[in-house]
């Protein structure tokens, strides 16, 4: 059993564990990711290690409530245990001698970038931040992301804070000006990241994304993480999570991302009406 030993929420949708997992955080190395199981019989359910402390034993998850294994995640507290945590999985993200790089966090995509801008900056790198929300209740982590970035920009679509607007305006205008920017490593929904390629493919500029592709095992063996990059068949959980975002086909995974979307509906549903009973005393 693993304990969760804080539990933070950051929105109505957004939620913070730090878990006890002494081997796993000893292990645990930026853009790696855990399958995290509630109890016996649950779905597995992948999630990047947004940070990870070696001393204390503890990783950080951070989550976002989409249906209904994520939602069972969030009514957990502060103390409980689940099941089991397999990981560190995947192949951990590449840091070497930079001029320049810029990370682009879309949304709780900001949690997955945060330990390899951490990597990026402690090798000496010049860092650059792009985090976009949606909204001024939505920001989170700003603090984390100032220390460790030279320079910060943030946006929000509404404007209630930062720059109105998305992150790849002011990623458009940096690499515009700024000739020095050698690596964009860019993590969000597929969308952005998508166009976050859009972006940067006419500089010419080695970008960086993290794919969130369905996965079952995490160890190469069910397919079901496929995605084609460069022509090629991939698996996310063994051949990436990371990958050069210029050569991936983004509308084949948009539209492999949701084939189980009828059958996650029902289950969530279902749940929800369950919970319903439960708390008038019906079952
Ligand atoms: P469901 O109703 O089952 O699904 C909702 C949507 O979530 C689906 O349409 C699909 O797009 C996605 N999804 C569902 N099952 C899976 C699955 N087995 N693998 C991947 N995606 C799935 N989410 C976070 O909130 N924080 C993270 O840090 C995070 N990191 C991830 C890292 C990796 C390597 C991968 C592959 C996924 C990550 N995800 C993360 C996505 C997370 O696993 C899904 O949101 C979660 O499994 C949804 O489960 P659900 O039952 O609540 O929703
Ligand atoms: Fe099964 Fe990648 S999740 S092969
Ligand atoms: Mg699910």
């Amino acid at each position: 059993m693993y304990k969760i030993v804080k539990k933070e929420k950051f929105s109505p949708v957004t939620f913070l564990w730090e878990v006890l997992a002494p081997d796993v955080a000893a292990a645990s190395q930026p853009g790696q990711f855990v399958i995290v199981r509630l109890h016996e019989g649950s779905e597995r359910i992948p999630l990047t290690i947004a940070d990870f402390d070696k001393k204390r034993g503890t990783i950080t998850l951070v989550v976002q409530v989409v249906g209904k294994s994520t939602e069972e995640m969030s009514v957990l507290p502060s103390g409980s245990e689940f099941q089991d945590l397999c990981g560190p999985l995947g192949i951990p993200s590449h840091i070497e001698k930079r001029n320049k790089v810029v990370f682009v966090g879309g949304g709780l995509g900001i949690a997955p970038v945060f330990p390899i801008l951490r990597a990026h900056k402690e090798f000496g790198n010049h860092t650059v931040s792009i985090i976009g929300f949606r909204s001024k209740d939505l920001v989170f982590w700003e603090d984390k992301f100032k220390k460790y970035s030279d320079e910060i920009y943030i946006t929000t679509d509404d404007g209630s804070y930062g720059r109105k607007g998305l992150v790849i305006d002011p990623l458009k205008e940096l690499l515009a000006r700024d000739k020095g920017v050698d690596e964009v490593v860019a993590i969000g929904p597929l969308i952005m990241m998508k166009a976050c390629a859009d972006t940067t493919r006419p500089f010419g500029v080695k970008t960086i994304v993290s794919l969130n592709t369905i996965m079952v095992d995490g160890m190469g063996m069910c397919g079901g993480c496929r995605v084609t990059v460069a022509g090629k068949d991939q698996f996310a959980c063994v051949d990436g999570p990371d990958f050069d975002a210029h050569q991936v086909d983004f509308n084949e995974l948009m539209k492999r991302q949701k084939r189980f979307a009828g059958k996650e509906k029902q289950s969530w549903e279902q749940y929800k009406h369950e919970c319903e009973l439960k708390k008038a005393g019906k079952i």
